[in-house]
């Protein structure tokens, strides 16, 4: 991967939930197949994550990550495209978490919105823990380890990557001051050759002069470029370019997933909690026997009542996997009692069918070989540390605990 690939840098993360289901394929792992061959990805089991909920019963967790990982590379997320790795195999994780605690108002974790709904949703377990409060700046320490631009999430985490964002900035302001800033930066810009020096004071005017966005963005497009100015150098002109300190820590945007069109069986949200998914590794001969089982617009009682797509799951289905010949087939079939109910799930059976089909064939293979699986995430989990090491060599010494 070129250095450009680093203003694009993506990273995220999932807790060990074990299986994953058709919800997690069409709302999240085709959307990391396609992000892997566009930017250098890093994707990871937040299994420390789940201890901040699972902390009395943590004995599924290694299960959930393995079944969890294999189900991944079913999926097609490649180990030689993208890291793969564990959050607890790259404890520097839990260094930048301590570091940043420090910094932290605990206002910003109580305001955050999952703090108090997961407290209220899991009513059963004891959630007024210091881990669990320390929830989402862990998050913020898987981000910024790999000062990572882009954070692929769904809607319930943007309010993670904002905390992450804010926790940067604090971390820069506080730490990226440095005796003789301008200086430094000034000579870092000259470093870079004239042309590039120009057209850097360009940019940094449009900027902060005009509050130019674009400015800002073909800034760090041109600092990436840049091969003879160091790594420190670099983050002194990103902060002279705004205005600011060394830019030590990235801050991270969101890169809002789509909320899945595929709904459950029963035509909920699919979700475990409800036990309405169909898992990526259900059997073939059962995946039919569920969807035939699916309930229907109610109104068609019998084969002559005529129904309603819009009020029956399977037409959710259809919209997910069906031609346009075949959803007009069923709206009309359906609407004037043309086709019965198990004609309809036909088609989405043989559908799901042929999608589940190579991934079964890839889970199989994986599962007949765990300690490949293994190394895949021993060797992903060491090509992250060495990223997340020289973070926190940056961070260390920024922080004044460099006593080597
Ligand atoms: N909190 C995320 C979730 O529940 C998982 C997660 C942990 C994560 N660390 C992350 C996601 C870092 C993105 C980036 O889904
Ligand atoms: Fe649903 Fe299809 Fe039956 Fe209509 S015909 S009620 S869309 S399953």
């Amino acid at each position: 991967m070129d250095q450009s690939s680093q203003t694009s840098r993506v990273l995220s993360g999932m807790r060990p939930t074990g299986r994953l289901h058709l919800g997690h394929y069409h709302g999240v792992l085709k959307n990391w197949v396609e992000l892997q061959h566009q930017h250098e990805c890093f994707f990871f089991v937040a299994d420390w994550h789940a201890l901040t909920t699972h902390y009395d019963d943590p004995s599924m967790i290694p299960s959930s990550i393995w079944d969890m990982v294999i189900d991944w590379l079913a999926a097609g997320v490649d180990h030689e495209s993208s890291t793969l790795f564990v959050q607890s195999l790259v404890p520097e994780h839990a260094e930048l978490h301590l570091l940043l605690s420090m910094i932290t108002p605990l206002g910003w974790l109580e305001r955050v919105p999952s703090y108090k709904d997961q407290q209220e949703k899991l009513k059963e377990k004891n959630l007024a823990t210091y881990g669990f409060l320390g929830y989402p700046l862990l998050q913020s320490a898987d981000i910024l380890i790999y000062r990572a631009a882009q954070v692929p999430v769904g809607e319930d985490q943007v309010a993670h990557v904002e905390l992450t964002r804010e926790i940067a900035r604090r971390f820069n302001h506080i730490y990226g001051r440095e005796p003789g800033f301008e200086e430094k930066a000034e000579a870092a810009r000259k470093k870079m050759g004239k042309k590039a020096a120009k057209q850097f004071d360009q940019l940094r005017r449009a900027y902060q002069g005009q509050g130019d966005d674009e400015a800002l963005v073909t800034g760090h497009e041109l600092l990436e470029k840049q091969q003879n100015i160091s790594v420190d150098e670099r983050e002194r002109l990103l902060g002279y370019l705004e205005g600011s300190g060394r830019q030590i820590l990235t801050e991270p945007q969101p890169l809002l997933t789509k909320a899945s069109k595929m709904p459950g069986l029963d035509g909920q949200k699919m979700s475990k909690s409800y036990g309405n998914t169909l898992s990526l590794r259900e059997d073939l001969g059962d995946v039919e026997t569920m969807i035939k089982r699916m309930p229907t617009d109610t109104n068609r009682v019998r084969r002559n009542d005529p129904g309603d797509p819009e009020k029956c799951p399977v037409w959710q289905f259809h919209l997910v996997y069906s031609d346009d010949a075949t959803k007009q087939w069923v709206q009309e079939g359906c609407r004037s009692a043309g086709i019965g109910c198990l004609d309809c799930k036909a088609p989405v059976i043989e559908a799901v069918v042929a999608e589940l089909k190579p991934i079964q064939a890839r889970a199989a293979e994986f599962e007949a070989q765990p300690e490949l699986v293994q190394r895949i995430i021993r060797e992903g989990s060491e090509k992250a540390r060495i990223v997340a090491q020289e973070t926190m060599r940056e961070v260390r010494q920024s922080m004044s605990l460099d006593l080597s």
